[in-house]
């Protein structure tokens, strides 16, 4: 199987970067300035945390810090932590047991935690992790300065206020581990959705939105920059609402897609997530107007038993969802959806869990993330309700939804052979300096061998010639 999956990216638990793999991209003025110190920096979960560490290096950037990838070199070392399961909090005290370690070598290093962890743990965290100096929550990070020289005159600092207001609109991000082809925008923070099993309403607050224009404003700037691709971000991007504070007019998802597609016919425009009780029909008709948005949705459908999407407060049921996946195909025939699920919720029984595998079949998903469930701490459903599966029957219900959708995607990508697809190159394959990767509209990783004289951010035609489950090869067309 190939390196470059991307249904390895980006979720939860997984380990997705060590920092600063690829350039660094950046205002001038941030990165031509000598750094009389430098900080490191780990992510964990999900894109809003890799797009949240961008916003952290600016700010230490304008502070006079500079990336590093050498945690051993680093002054400061920062791990940006996810909660969403516990194994991703497992994988944060792992890693922290290794930064205790070179603080224990170099005394004066500095070591902090920032995101969802942060939030969750408060202060709790320096009783627990002694050699941890600060903790800063997702809405507290231009405090981050302060906090630092705080401690470096051994005071230890925490700062986990929620805001209402906070975007982080006027900051400029660094862009690390950049491609230079591909970045995030981040449109919104936090979500009022409650979902029953979901620990992000409490580590990252009250949804709100980001001024629209500082968005498009964003996306202009990636694209003079050479960007050709740019992921609007957001716990549940359809929700999205901005009240023009001139106008006093309302804008909504669709009508900011439609602006950010303005901004080149070159510059691809994808968004995550969206939540199917939101999700509208403008949302799908903006996508079939332009081109350049996507043919690619990330629609998580959580379970396909109504009885259990209750209890996780989705608040749709599958007759809904299964509605909304017709109304997809026939506005976007050619869209890829794909999901979230979650097996061995509270209470379910083999026969519901027999009708997720069902939904599964029925939505053709390209790609699926899949968990099993995990009891987090304070959530309506730790409250309320008993997480009564038993283990190994949660990886077993995991395991075959793997199965299903692994053939699924086999399947579909089968069905890919012989097309011609047009494919933005991301960069060299990882397995090979010979080929190129880059990925088509509906999200899905294309393989081809460099021909000609073709460079990143360049779009080719490539037709399919062979598919595994994860991954399309083709050969380039010359245009
Ligand atoms: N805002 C996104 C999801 C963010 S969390 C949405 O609403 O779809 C990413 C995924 O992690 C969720 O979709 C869910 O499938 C999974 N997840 C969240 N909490 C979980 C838990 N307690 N146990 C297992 N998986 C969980
Ligand atoms: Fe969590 Fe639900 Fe909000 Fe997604 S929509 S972040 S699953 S509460
Ligand atoms: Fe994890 Fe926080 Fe994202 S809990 S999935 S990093 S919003």
């Amino acid at each position: 199987m190939y390196d470059d999956n991307p249904t390895l990216r980006g979720m939860g638990d997984k380990v997705v970067n060590e920092a600063l793999q690829g350039q660094v991209y950046g205002a001038p003025e941030v990165l031509d300035r000598p750094a009389a110190r430098q900080f490191y920096i780990e992510s964990y979960g999900c894109q809003m945390n890799f797009s949240d560490s961008e916003i952290v290096a600016s700010i230490l950037g304008e502070a006079g810090y500079g990336p590093t990838r050498d945690l051993e070199a680093a002054d400061l070392i920062l791990i940006n932590t996810c909660s969403i399961r516990e194994k991703a909090e497992d994988t944060v005290r792992k890693r922290l047991r290794v930064f205790d370690k070179v603080k224990r070598r170099r005394p004066g290093t500095l070591v902090g935690v920032l995101g969802c962890m942060a939030e969750r743990l408060k202060a709790k965290f320096l009783e627990e992790e002694k050699l941890v100096d600060l903790v800063v929550g997702p809405d507290a990070y231009r405090d981050l300065p302060n906090l630092v020289a705080g401690a470096e005159e051994g005071d230890k600092g925490v700062n986990v206020f929620l805001s209402r207001e906070e975007t982080y609109a006027d900051i400029n991000p660094l862009r690390l581990q950049s491609n230079g082809v591909t970045a995030f925008i981040s449109i919104m923070r936090g979500c009022d959705n409650m979902c029953s099993f979901c620990v992000v309403p409490y580590t990252r607050g009250r949804e709100r939105s980001r001024s629209a224009y500082s968005i498009v404003a964003e996306a202009t700037d990636l694209f003079d920059r050479g960007f050709r691709e740019v992921t609007l971000l957001g716990q549940n991007v359809d929700s999205y609402k901005w009240v023009n504070p001139e106008s006093a007019g309302v804008l909504t998802f669709a009508e900011l897609l439609r602006l950010t597609a303005a901004v080149h016919p070159d510059l691809r425009i994808r968004f995550s997530t969206s939540h199917p009780k939101d999700i509208t029909d403008e949302v799908l008709y903006a996508m079939r107007d332009h081109r350049n948005i996507c043919k690619y949705i990330h629609l998580p459908v959580q379970s396909g038993n109504s009885r259990i999407l209750e209890l996780m407060n989705r608040t749709y049921d599958r007759e809904w969802y299964l509605r909304k996946i017709d109304r997809i195909y026939e506005i976007l025939p050619d869209c890829a959806i794909s999901s979230d699920v979650i097996t061995g919720f509270c209470t379910e029984t083999d026969e519901e869990h027999r009708e997720t595998l069902s939904m599964i079949d029925y939505a053709r998903y390209s790609m699926s993330y899949m968990f099993y469930y995990s009891e987090r701490p304070g959530t309506p459903a730790a409250r309320k309700l008993t997480d009564d599966v038993p283990l190994a029957v949660k990886k077993r219900r995991l395991q075959e939804i793997i199965d299903l959708q692994t053939g699924i995607s086999h399947e579909l990508n089968q069905c890919d052979i012989g097309k011609t697809f047009r494919v933005l190159i991301e960069g060299e394959s990882k397995r090979s300096a010979m080929d190129w990767k880059g990925r088509n509209s509906q999200n899905k990783m294309v393989i081809f061998a460099k021909t000609g004289h073709h460079q990143p951010g360049n779009y080719v035609n490539v037709r399919i010639t062979e598919a595994t489950s994860a991954t399309l090869l083709g050969e380039l067309l010359e245009a």
